[in-house]
């Protein structure tokens, strides 16, 4: 298969091709789907194995949940579970496939959407494929309770773009200067380019709570500085835990293999406050919508 080729006729018009949305796809009736984008400044700070552990911990919870691997040219969230993908993300953007036969399902039964690996077209997505995803998004909304995504790392058009849809951004911080500098320019960017306004942090590899509060208030120093209007909330951190790289050795989600271990109590409180937001966006009523369509309409088409 020519893979670049088939991409390129991808998507005329940002809408789904014809013959596909009928009967068989039920119709997005509901906007209190909670959408997590889990996203960083700087690489290899542990947001794949925190949606991982996330997505499991809320299907303990009983919530349905959907990890959509957003790293759209590099995912590896399969790779992590050990679970095998035979169509991906490319082949519903080049129209084999539609998004329900490329779900496949993971540990606790939560469902996984794998990105393409090692595709270059995929490292920019189009503003139609951009709206197309969108619009599938809509679409699924109502059979999930939490959709989790998986950007990748840095500036780049397209993790900018998915935190701007998602109802929550949730930066992942490290305590090293490096991480903390980052994690301020991917904020900024998405301050100017999406008026994205209001983030969540989670620190991740923390040696304690303390450590994790101080990371904190440094990044909320400069932010007030120079990111005036920006919000930047504290959501928890994740401890340090050498059983994390033994469970991707393993291929198996952390709180499968080490559910005693001293960070997937950590996972298990962040899953807690996740689980609470998202009542409080159901009872509350928080018209939100996430991955709503219209506003893809203002992204340029290609
Ligand atoms: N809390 C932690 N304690 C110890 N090791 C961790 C922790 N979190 C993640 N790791 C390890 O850090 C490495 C990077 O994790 P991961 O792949 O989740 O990062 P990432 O942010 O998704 O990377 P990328 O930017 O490349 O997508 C892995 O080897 C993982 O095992
Ligand atoms: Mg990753």
């Amino acid at each position: 298969m020519d893979q670049a080729g088939t991409l390129r006729r991808l998507v005329k018009n940002g809408t789904r091709k014809p013959g596909i949305s009928g009967s068989k796809y039920s119709e997005p009736t509901s906007t209190t789907i909670r959408t997590v984008a889990v996203t960083s400044g700087k690489g290899g700070v542990g947001k794949t194995n925190v949606v991982v552990n996330l997505g499991y911990a809320l299907t303990k919870l009983g919530k349905r949940v959907l990890i959509f691997d957003a790293d759209v040219g590099l995912g590896n969230i399969t790779i992590l579970l050990g679970v095998s993908a035979k169509y991906n993300l490319y082949h519903v953007l080049s129209g084999e496939k539609e998004m329900e036969e490329i779900m496949i399902t993971g540990p606790g039964g939560m469902k996984i959407l794998p990105a393409a690996t090692g595709i270059q077209d995929m490292a920019q997505l189009s503003g139609n494929q951009k709206i197309f995803l969108s619009q599938e998004f809509d679409r699924l909304a109502n059979n999930f309770d939490i959709l989790l995504l998986d950007t990748g790392a840095g500036i780049s058009s397209n993790v900018t773009y998915f935190c701007s849809r998602a109802q929550d951004v949730l930066v992942i911080a490290i305590p090293e200067p490096t991480s903390l500098t980052d994690a301020y320019a991917l904020m900024k960017v998405a301050k100017e380019k999406h008026q994205q306004k209001r983030f969540n942090l989670l620190v991740n590899f923390a040696n304690s709570e303390g450590e994790a509060k101080e990371v904190y208030r440094q990044l909320t120093a400069v932010i007030d500085k120079f990111l005036p209007g920006v919000t930047l909330n504290y959501t928890g951190y994740i401890l340090k835990d050498i059983n994390i790289p033994k469970s991707v050795r393993q291929q198996k989600a952390l709180l499968e293999s080490y559910p005693f271990s001293k960070s997937s109590k950590c996972f298990e409180n962040l899953a807690e406050r996740v689980f609470e937001e998202s009542r409080a966006v159901k009872s509350g009523g928080i018209v939100e919508g996430f991955f709503d369509s219209t506003k893809a309409e203002s992204f340029p088409r290609r």
